[in-house]
């Protein structure tokens, strides 16, 4: 649950955004990238699931995927969050954690039992990219009562740079916020 703080300017404007996108489940889905291993790019989409304080948002993850090594090596990470209807983009730099069940087991368990029982399944899959694995398990469902799974993580990133682009107006609205001047507003050519 989000503490009670005043909330950086850009947070108004991230809310008004996703609620054009109304019920739509791709109001919560962003994109993550990490530095992998070799000094590339990676990036994937992941489920917002909600702010931990006014600037730091949580996910939820697999210590079985490639992501959390490459989060533990390098926790600099991008996000890239569109919102279709309001013909909005922001990209959101932070740095990550990754939070274990044994080190916060009250916020993991709490996680665990928020998700749908078809959300909480692919925890119950075999390891994420590894050879197809015929045998499975390949559960549809989770049921509310089964124990959270010891690889579940959540993935806890503290915002320091926030950009918004707006295309509805002309010129496109582009402007940037960072944390170091306390989240001062600045206007960019877009
Ligand atoms: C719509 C959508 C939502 C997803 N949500 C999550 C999520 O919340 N957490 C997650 O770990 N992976 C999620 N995934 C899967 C990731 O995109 C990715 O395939 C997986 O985590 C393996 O990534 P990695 O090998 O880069 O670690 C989602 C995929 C899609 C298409």
């Amino acid at each position: 649950m989000e503490a009670a703080q005043s909330l950086p300017p850009w947070r108004p404007l991230l809310s008004a955004a996703r609620k054009r996108e109304g019920r739509s489940p791709g109001g919560r889905w962003l994109q993550l990238a990490t530095l992998a291993m070799d000094g590339c790019p990676r990036v994937r989409t992941l489920v917002f699931r909600d702010w931990s304080a006014s600037a730091t948002l949580d996910l939820l993850t697999d210590a079985r995927s490639d992501k959390t090594l490459e989060i533990q090596r390098t926790p600099e990470v991008e996000l890239c969050w569109l919102f279709r209807k309001a013909r909005e983009q922001f990209r959101l730099r932070g740095t990550a954690r990754l939070i274990a069940p044994g080190q916060d087991p009250v916020v993991l368990d709490q996680s665990w039992r928020q998700l749908s029982p078809s959300g909480r399944s692919v925890w119950a899959w075999p390891p994420p990219g590894d050879p197809f694995d015929v045998q499975g398990p390949w559960p549809q469902e989770v049921s509310d009562d089964s124990a959270m799974p010891e690889h579940l993580r959540l993935l806890r990133i503290a915002l320091h740079q926030v950009e918004q682009l707006d295309l509805k107006p002309h010129p496109h609205l582009r402007r940037v916020w960072t944390s170091a001047t306390e989240w001062q507003e600045q206007r960019l050519n877009p």
